[in-house]
């Protein structure tokens, strides 16, 4: 495109040049009068001015915007991802340039979820709780928020499932305008008690201006998937994406604990050595996480269909398990497991919420769903089956960036500093309220394309792309 732009600016000095030099000659030998020379001069002079340059920019947006415009018009998101997936394996290019690491097999260890505890109060405290409630709500009345919220918080931390004192935090929280946060206290009551009516009526007001909330953010982050497809791949974008691609490595083993830093993770891939001190099973997590993201990139995400099979599920966990437990990777566990307080379901009817899983995620309506609702619900729900002994977290976020990247999302990392907030929302999904989560996915989608559209925009040389990118290596 670039060189065409440059072809089309040359034509038009020549086109110039020669009305410049052989017209005039051309014209005066013919003898016309000085009257007609003088408004052909003008009449040459205002085409060279105004409609040649529009004329050229004009074309030149016009090969500029054909794909956004084309993209555009797709319209629905399902339709738009399906033009994007010719394309689609681009998100996770070769960190490695060598072979060495082709055949490896996988490996890897640790996670599980830690679903906070929720603590079983005492009656005692209850009634102390519901006594700082009241307290809280005349300092409401009063017009005292800030000494509300602090009452309340106090009650809540003595008391946190009782629906009066999530009712009366949330309305400290709307007086706040803290709505979204609001909104989730009413739906916690009302887990509580279904029948609340205060509870009831709170959540009728600010449900649907949550919902608008929601919306707009998942919108969002849409607009800038789009701007992320419509990025010229750059040799500055090919190298985010291959940071990328330990950063992906590094923040999914090291949000279960793995004590490898990022420039470690990194020179375990690279260079195929051992980091002096670190455990055997920390190097397999990272070697099992890189083999599954190959085998995701080579297989899954060049399927032309956008269905999930039980056995995609296995063999993603295969690689992540592979070398650390090879007896039980890809396979679904046969005995119970304790995740903290958390107890996920015996291990005879793993197989059978499994296929219940998948049929979900194949369902018509869920195919229709928004990608991101769709990648985070998927998540929580592989959590919380926790169909394997081990590698439950690294297998859910694999599938999550399944579901994100056949739609046209780059990868989408979850930071291991955000880890309390992970756990945290997916606690509340626990409690029915997957909201919080779907949030929480958003927000890290956002950054995780923000960060490649930044990227092209402080490496803006690549306009000048053909002039060579050393020029302005960054
Ligand atoms: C992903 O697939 C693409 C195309 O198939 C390939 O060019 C790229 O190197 C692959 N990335 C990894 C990490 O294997």
């Amino acid at each position: 495109m670039l060189v065409k732009r440059r072809r089309t600016q040359s034509t038009s000095d020549a086109f110039e040049d020669r009305i410049n030099s052989k017209n005039p000659t051309v014209i005066i030998r013919q003898g016309y009068s000085l009257k007609s020379v003088i408004c052909l001069c003008l009449a040459i002079c205002l085409i060279c001015q105004f409609l040649l340059p529009l004329a050229i920019s004009f074309l030149q947006n016009a090969i500029k915007e054909k794909p956004v415009q084309k993209f555009k018009n797709l319209g629905g998101l399902i339709s738009a991802k399906s033009d994007l997936k010719k394309s689609a394996p681009q998100f996770l290019v070769d960190p490695i340039y060598d072979e060495k690491w082709k055949d490896i097999g996988s490996k890897m260890a640790i996670p599980v979820v830690h679903l906070p505890e929720v603590e079983q109060t005492d009656p005692a405290k209850v009634q102390e709780a519901l006594a700082a409630a009241k307290a809280a709500r005349r300092s409401r009345k009063a017009g005292n928020l800030e000494k509300a919220l602090i009452i309340i918080e106090h009650a809540y931390a003595m008391a946190p499932n009782v629906p009066d004192i999530l009712i009366e935090m949330g309305q400290v929280q709307e007086g706040k305008n803290m709505l979204i946060e609001a909104d989730q206290c009413y739906v916690r009551a009302l887990v509580y008690d279904p029948n609340h009516v205060e509870a009831i009526g709170l959540r009728a007001k600010t449900s649907p201006i949550v919902s608008a909330i929601d919306r707009k953010m998942l919108n969002e982050v849409h607009d800038l998937r789009d701007e992320f497809a419509s990025l010229q791949h750059s040799t500055a974008l090919r190298r985010m994406m291959r940071e990328t691609y330990f950063l992906y490595v590094y923040h999914t083993v090291a949000i279960e604990g793995n004590t490898l830093s990022l420039g470690q993770t990194r020179s375990i891939l690279e260079s195929g050595m051992v980091v002096p001190g670190k455990s055997i099973r920390e190097h397999n997590e990272v070697i099992g996480m890189d083999a599954a993201l190959r085998f995701l990139n080579s297989t899954l995400l060049s399927m032309d269909h956008d269905r999930i099979s039980i056995d995609d599920i296995l063999e993603m966990h295969r690689r992540v398990l592979g070398n650390a437990d090879p007896i039980e990777a890809g396979r679904f566990r046969n005995t119970q497991v304790y995740v903290g307080k958390f107890t996920p379901i015996s291990p005879e009817y793993v197989a059978e919420q499994m296929d219940e899983l998948v049929e979900w995620l194949n369902d018509e309506n869920t195919l229709n769903m928004d990608p991101i609702e769709k990648a985070a619900i998927a998540h929580y729900k592989l959590v919380l089956v926790h169909p394997f002994t081990d590698g439950n977290g690294r297998t859910a976020r694999l599938l999550l960036n399944l579901i994100m990247m056949r739609s046209g999302f780059p990868p989408v990392i979850l930071p291991v500093e955000t880890r309390a907030e992970y756990y945290s929302s997916l606690h509340v999904a626990n409690l029915g309220d997957l909201r919080p989560f779907v949030r929480y996915v958003a927000k890290y989608t956002k950054e995780s394309i923000q960060r490649y559209i930044g990227t092209t925009k402080t490496s803006n040389c690549i306009g000048k792309e053909n002039l060579e990118l050393q020029e302005c290596a960054i």
